[in-house]
């Protein structure tokens, strides 16, 4: 099953970066993470040289939609206890993992990595669809240069009238940021 999180990386100057990603887990352990990074993703090249990093289940949907179109994104977090790297506040739960075996032969790398610790830090609150279709609309916000104009038109006014019926301000918030870089795109 692929699970859509964030993961923080350390890059070479020693700060913090973060950027959804969506690894396939092991379950119901969450022993093992396989992250498929495209070869262009910072992340991906963090996690090369480093083979170290945090994923995290988070339910704070701002957090993927600034990090998805490259907004700053001001949010705490702790550093790791078992890895070199940083734990984000906002989270169900994160997991600490090292890198254990790197595949760069195909288009999407293939980086396994295994967990060696697990924070709890909130209780998980229920569906929310505004939440999904904001993830929604971040994905597509990755892939506004792969994609047709209009079928991304299309897809954002069928998740607007989601986030329309079931928001929260931090949703509607985050659906904004995505919606406004739609239209500069
Ligand atoms: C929910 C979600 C899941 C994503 N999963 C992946 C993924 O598994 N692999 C990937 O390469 N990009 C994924 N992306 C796209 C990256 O987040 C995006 O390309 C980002 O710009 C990569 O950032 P980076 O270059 O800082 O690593 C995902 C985006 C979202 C919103």
């Amino acid at each position: 099953m692929i699970l859509e999180g964030l993961v923080t990386t350390v890059d070479e100057s020693g700060a913090m970066h973060l950027a959804p990603m969506g690894p396939i887990v092991d379950r119901p352990d969450f022993q093992s993470l396989r992250f498929r990074p495209y070869e262009t993703s910072q992340t991906g090249g963090h996690l090369r040289r480093t083979k170290q990093g945090v994923f995290h289940l988070s339910d704070n949907v701002e957090l993927f939609a600034r990090s998805a179109i490259g907004l700053p994104v001001a949010t705490s977090s702790t550093p790791a206890e078992s890895v070199t790297g940083f734990v984000l506040v906002s989270c169900v739960r994160a997991f600490e993992f090292e890198v254990d075996s790197i595949d760069t032969s195909r288009e999407r790398h293939e980086l396994t990595a295994r967990v060696v610790k697990v924070h709890h830090r909130a209780e998980w609150i229920g569906f929310n669809r505004a939440k999904h279709a904001v993830l929604e609309a971040a994905i597509l916000a990755t892939r506004f240069h792969l994609l047709p104009a209009d079928e991304i038109d299309r897809e954002f006014d069928r998740l607007r009238t989601i986030v329309g019926k079931t928001a929260g301000p931090t949703e509607e918030h985050a659906f904004a940021l995505l919606d406004d870089a739609r239209r500069r795109r």
